[in-house]
């Protein structure tokens, strides 16, 4: 994982006092000394590693995606060029440092938790003597009978995800890169949403989806994490592979539901996102329960069918963001894993033929992106690809 340094903007005393006054004024939970400890806000990530961070670094407040497509006349060499300089940009921001000729250098932080993360997408393999690199598993996402796909917000050469403690922030470090790679890329989508890692009592928690769901509970942790995620694959060890999905969600069919559907439809309970078959958040689901001959846990639920006991022990990293804007609201979902034929698709054809909550959501964009390993100080991303 990146390093995180606690070089907060005001460490965490002063920070912890600035909250405070906020705090008593609004009768809100502010993000507790803890949370920050925890990493969910006020952090420095480190840009270099075996790993780029923005990927298993906790989800903070705030973030856009834009995916840019290559000029066409940009070959290998080229890519390699804006490689060099989106890697000595992305250094000096995350480092709270403003990035070389930048123009509003007063609006470089460190403590805001930014992190900027940088993915190819499948065009980028068809360059000059890159094919026979083209990681193993990396590949579109085949269509699907529930997809609704608009190119506003599918494909894409290439991926920023810029996520920090505020929107501020992330758009001062979205408009520094896009500027700085017009030389060789125009933007194609740019989609941002929210997330709340934060629960009410100021502690890191696992957050929610604009259903209300407590998502995020069976992601895998610690070795399990690492297996399902990180490559071991030639040029890509220390990287991993993405999916972004757009995902429409019907807030208004949804709301018109009573709560024991709801929870029916994803197998948790909507307060604490534990199983309908009892216990806490992180107690397992128990498939086997039966009230009245019929299965606690629905066969429909989203929480089995997409459970790796279904899935032939199948699991993937997801660190979706909220998204409510003019075009509607959903959940921008996200999943990291180390093969995308393996995790992903296999797992969204099971759900996409028998799912409950496919009544309520349809995807409307859709993107694969190879995630370079972190570079090395001194070094660059995609390093490994490119040179
Ligand atoms: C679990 C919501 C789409 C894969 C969950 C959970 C919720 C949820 C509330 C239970 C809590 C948790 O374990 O995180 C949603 C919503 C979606 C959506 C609202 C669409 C808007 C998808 C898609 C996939 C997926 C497209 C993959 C193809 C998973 C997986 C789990 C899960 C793997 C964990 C199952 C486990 O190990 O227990 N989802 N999800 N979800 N979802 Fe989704």
């Amino acid at each position: 994982m990146a390093d995180v340094s606690r070089r907060g903007l005001f460490g965490a005393g002063a920070g912890a006092v600035a909250g405070v006054g906020l705090a008593a004024s609004v009768g809100l939970a502010r993000p507790s000394a803890q949370a920050e400890a925890a990493g969910v806000s006020g952090q420095t990530y480190s840009p270099f590693g075996a790993h780029q961070a923005g990927v298993t670094t906790p989800t903070p407040a705030a973030a856009r995606l834009m995916a840019l497509d290559l000029r066409a006349e940009v070959d290998r060499a080229a890519l390699g060029r804006l490689m060099r300089v989106w890697s000595t940009d992305i250094a000096a921001l995350m480092a709270g440092r403003p990035a070389a000729g930048d123009t509003l250098p007063d609006m470089a932080l460190g403590g805001v938790s930014l992190s900027v993360l940088v993915g190819l997408g499948p065009r980028v393999f068809e360059l000059d003597g890159l094919r026979q690199r083209t990681p193993v598993g990396f590949q579109e996402i085949p269509a699907m009978r529930h997809d609704r796909l608009t190119d506003a917000y599918s494909g894409g050469d290439l991926l920023l995800w810029i996520s920090a403690d505020d929107f501020t922030t992330v758009a001062y470090a979205a408009r520094r890169l896009v500027h700085d790679a017009a030389p060789w890329a125009d933007l194609r989508w740019s989609q941002q949403g929210s997330w709340r890692g934060i629960g009410k009592d100021g502690q890191p928690a696992t957050g929610r989806n604009l259903f209300g769901q407590v998502d995020g509970t069976g992601n895998p942790r610690g070795e399990a994490l690492d297996r399902a995620v990180w490559s071991e694959d030639g040029w890509l060890t220390g990287g991993t592979q993405l999916v972004v999905r757009r995902i429409e969600m019907d807030l208004d069919e949804w709301d018109r539901l009573i709560r024991h559907e709801q929870e029916r439809a994803i197998g948790r309970d909507l307060a604490t996102g534990a199983p309908l078959t009892g216990g806490d958040e992180q107690t397992p689901l128990d498939f086997a329960v039966l009230r009245d001959g019929e299965p606690v846990i629905a066969d429909n639920a989203h929480s089995r069918l997409a459970h790796p006991d279904h899935n032939r022990g199948r699991t993937m990293y997801r660190r979706g963001l909220n998204y409510a804007d003019d075009t509607g609201s959903g959940l921008i979902f996200c999943a990291f894993q180390s093969d995308i034929s393996k995790q992903f698709i296999p797992v969204q054809r099971v759900l996409d033929d028998f799912d409950a909550l496919n009544e309520w959501t349809t995807a409307v964009g859709s993107a694969v992106f190879v995630i370079p390993p972190g570079m090395r100080e001194g070094g660059y991303l995609a390093q490994g690809l490119l040179e």
